[in-house]
This record gives C-alpha cells, structure tokens and sequence, in this order.
C-alpha cells in the first residue's frame, strides 16, 4: 500500500515558526503523523503510541523526547522508546517499543514530511536565500479539492481575467499568445505569457507582466513575474499537501525583490483574496480528481501548460485521488512533453 502512493515526495505540513515546544497533528496522503521539535531539529512519528495506540500528539516533549500524554512511554527523536514508567526499574525496555519515524525537514520557512524509505531530494527555491530577496508565507489554505485540480488552477492562466478580473487581469485583454512548455532539468517551464493586469500585487501598478510558470513535481509549481523594463520580480511557489482523500493545504510563498521595506501584510492580505476568489471555482470542479484522460473535458492551445501537467500525472503514473503512483511507469518519465 504505501509504495503505491507518492510515498517519497516530500509534503508541506506546517509553518516552520508556528511550531513551538508543543508536538502537533498533521495529515500526510491520509496518514496521522506528528511533528516535533528538539534542540536537533525538527522530527515526524507516525501519530500513534505502539503501546495503546494514543495520538503522540496529545503529550509533550520533555529534554528532547516525545512523552506520550497517556502513561508517559518517551520517544527520543529516533524513535526509541526510553523510558516507561510503568516498567520496574530492572526490567529492561522491550526493543520492539518505538515509535515509526518518518523523515521531517524545515526548508523556506516550512516545515516537510517525508514518507518513503528513498525520499526525493528537496524541491530547490533559490530565491527564499538571495540577497535582496525577501519571502512571505501565505496559508495554509484549506481545501476540499485534489491537490492536482488546484496546482492546475495554479498554473492557468486563461482564467486571470475572469476571476481576478480588476486585479490579475482585464476582460478586454483575455487572449492569451502562444506559448513554449519545454521539461528541463527535472521540471516543466514555459516561455514567458504576457497578461495585462490591472494591479498585478496589490500595488495597483498596472500594465503587462510576462510569467513564467514552472512545475516542480506533482503538487508543487511556481510563476515568476516580471515587466519589462524594470528589475521587480515576484516569484509565487505553491505547493499542497494532500492530507487525504478530499481535503488539502496550500502553502504559498511570495518571494519578492522590491518594497522590502514595506510589511508583509499587505501582500499577504492580497494573495489572501486572489486565493480566496479561486476557491469555489476549484471546489466546484467535477470530476473531483484531475481527468488524465485527455480525451475528457476540452483543451486550447492556450491550455498548454496544464494538458503538459495532466500528461505528466498521467506518464507519472499519479493516480489524482489518493494520488497513488505507480512506480514502474515511473522509470518511463519521458523527457520533452510539447
Ligand atoms: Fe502511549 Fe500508553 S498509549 S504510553
Ligand atoms: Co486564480
């Protein structure tokens, strides 16, 4: 069961500065996992005492081990149980007591499970340490939709108009020219589009911006934006953890090289309405998973980007509901998809 699914990809659980000395719950492809955070760092169990089965998130954690809130067994971040309170000093403790371990890593102000024996290595955001870079967390978001239907919201841009009409795009400029979508290095990246926007970040700076979109693995993508003539960028990277079956969290990262010393909070706030003005549109769509089937719904040109992605799911062996994934189609992952 576990190989099947997307178990080596890392996930996206938490905001790295909102865990504190408390453990917490979190859902990873439907798996109850807690996080937690010791002088080491940061680590993951599987969310569940071997020995009566209480979520470990309920307890605590003392001089760097996870105590379980129900008769106190400590886990130390390897997993080992340690101490059992109940157990006679001279009795030694059982070797089978310990905790699964899964792989946890904070990167860009994240935090991230890992599932698999073989995890993938760490999707790579350059910007979040450039000098003169600045990032902003937006979400988590949570939605009733499949991670894949909302990358792909993510990632069209024919929609801008109608959505973000009087922000990220204009009615009267809903064309979209034609595009290049090329797989280099691992990941999916377009040419530049240009789209109009009426107040591209909340700046209400109108005019042109080019993006350009990249998908780095299933359930994360970026865009950057740019306009001609000026040295401003805004790089935006989602990426969704899909807790189960239904329901997701979408972690936004708004990375941007200008106002750097203005707050955060206005572009937050911003992102926070554009997210939101997508979100009925996403929770409507039916079928709930992403049609890989290219022959169901219809496609444009313009739609280039997101028929390369569901090609991809679909070479990928990514099932879209439960996101499993296949892995001897994996190998076959074809280079260039135009
Ligand atoms: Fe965790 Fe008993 S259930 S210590
Ligand atoms: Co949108």
């Amino acid at each position: 069961m576990q190989q099947d699914r997307l178990w080596n990809q890392w996930h996206p659980v938490y905001k790295a500065d909102e865990l504190k000395e408390d453990p917490q719950q979190v859902f990873v492809l439907g798996e109850r996992v807690v996080i937690f955070r010791n002088e080491e760092g940061v680590h993951a169990f599987k969310d569940l005492c071997i020995h009566r089965g209480a979520a470990l998130s309920l307890g605590k954690v003392k001089n760097g081990n996870l105590v379980c809130a129900y008769h106190a067994w400590e886990y130390n971040d390897t997993g080992e149980c340690v101490k059992i309170p109940a157990l006679p000093c001279e009795r030694p403790i059982p070797k089978k007591a310990r905790a699964t371990v899964y792989h946890a890593q904070e990167s860009f102000g994240l935090i991230w499970v890992n599932l698999g024996d073989d995890p993938d290595p760490m999707i790579a955001y350059p910007e979040y340490d450039k000098a003169g870079y600045h990032t902003a967390i937006c979400g988590p978001y949570d939605v009733k939709a499949n991670a894949p239907r909302i990358i792909e919201n993510f990632l069209d841009v024919s929609h801008l108009m109608f959505v973000h009409e009087g922000m990220l795009g204009d009615e009267d400029h809903a064309e979209i020219v034609d595009y290049d979508v090329n797989f280099i290095d691992n990941r999916f990246i377009t040419s530049k589009i240009p789209v109009y926007q009426p107040n591209p970040d909340g700046r209400s700076k109108g005019g042109y911006a080019d993006y350009v979109y990249e998908i780095l693995n299933p359930t994360t993508a970026r865009f950057t934006k740019t306009t001609e003539g000026s040295d401003e960028a805004l790089t935006i990277l989602a990426t969704v953890n899909q807790e189960d079956d239904e329901q997701t969290k979408v972690f936004m990262l708004l990375t941007r090289n200008y106002d750097l010393e203005q707050s955060d909070d206005s572009f937050i706030e911003f992102q926070d309405t554009i997210f939101y003005q997508d979100l009925d549109i996403v929770e409507s769509q039916k079928p709930e998973l992403l049609p890989l089937d290219l022959q169901i719904e219809m496609h444009l040109k313009s739609d280039a980007l997101t028929i390369a992605y569901r090609r991809w799911l679909d070479e990928l062996g990514v099932e879209t509901g439960t996101l499993a994934i296949d892995e001897s189609k994996r190998s076959k992952r074809k280079k260039v998809l135009n």
